[in-house]
């Protein structure tokens, strides 16, 4: 019986050994299963999402389109404006900004409501010197956030507050480079009554509000001289409810405008010729 007690006691180990060898094997099967099912969720997810980009209007053709970043002039400008980020418009709606100042007519000033950080401005700046003018440009805001909200119609917009931290100085500094500038602080509703223009080669508007679009609306699309553009930034834009509301109201009031919604989000307001 002991010449037997040895390998009883090695076989039992290798018993055990084999026993827990399994249950690690069996352990790291679940946790290779359970990650195969991750993954291949995962992968179902990745799987729709590229589907519905497929679908997706505003890729349909891509490949086909234009690249702006690439297109002569505007794309320098274009590139060193969104590196700044004192504006959360890319190029598609910088575009849109390049052809209204290029269509602008000649000597006659144009304007921004809306300048903020002086991003977009900047753009528009440097659009008209590239283009060889350099008319007087008005950059409006109070650089203290919006003065009125309808809270019926501007739902969804969660970012009044980030307005209120800009200086009027600052956002000057930045156009220094620019040398028709005016920089006119306070609210829209009372700085309009002073400024001296009677007509606008282009009107910028980015006021993001209902009440402020609308006081805008009536303010300088009579004041848009012939040919001129009014570009409306976040018309399309369902954070920004009110200026779609605004705008649609204009252009049923007053049928002497028209409005072009453009898929980059702004629209494109002008008087038509027929009506002067
Ligand atoms: C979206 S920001 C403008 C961004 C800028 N256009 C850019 O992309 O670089 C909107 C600005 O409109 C201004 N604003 C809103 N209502 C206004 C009003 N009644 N008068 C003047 N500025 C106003 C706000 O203070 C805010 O700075």
């Amino acid at each position: 019986m002991r010449r037997l007690a040895g390998p009883v006691a090695r076989l039992r180990a290798a018993q055990r050994d084999a026993a827990r060898h399994e249950r690690d094997a069996k352990r790291t099967l679940a946790k290779l299963e359970r990650e195969r099912q991750a993954s291949a969720a995962k992968l179902a997810r990745v799987q729709g999402e590229l589907d519905e980009l497929r679908r997706n209007y505003h890729f349909s053709g891509a490949a086909k389109k234009l690249d702006l970043r690439e297109i002569d002039g505007f794309a320098g400008i274009a590139e060193r404006i969104v590196a700044d980020g004192r504006t959360g418009m890319n190029y598609d709606r910088l575009y849109t900004l390049w052809q209204a100042v290029r269509a602008a007519p000649l000597d006659t000033p144009a304007i921004e409501i809306g300048s903020y950080r002086g991003g977009s401005a900047r753009f528009i700046a440097e659009a008209f010197q590239a283009s060889g003018r350099t008319p007087r440009l008005y950059l409006c805001d109070t650089f203290a956030g919006p003065m009125e909200i309808d809270s019926r119609i501007d739902i969804g917009h969660r970012d009044a507050g980030k307005y209120e931290t800009v200086s009027a100085g600052a956002t000057a500094e930045y156009l220094s480079g620019y040398p028709a500038l005016e920089v006119v602080e306070g609210d829209i509703v009372e700085t309009s009554r002073h400024l001296p223009e009677e007509s606008y080669g282009l009107v910028h508007l980015d006021v993001n509000y209902y009440p402020s679009t609308v006081f805008c609306l009536r303010f300088f699309a009579p004041r848009l001289a012939d040919d001129a553009l009014m570009v409306i930034d976040d018309y399309g834009f369902v954070t920004c409810p009110g200026v779609k509301a605004a705008a649609d109201e204009f252009v049923t009031e007053h049928s002497q405008y028209r409005l072009w919604h453009l898929l980059t989000g702004q629209a494109i307001l002008w008087r038509r010729a027929t009506s002067r």
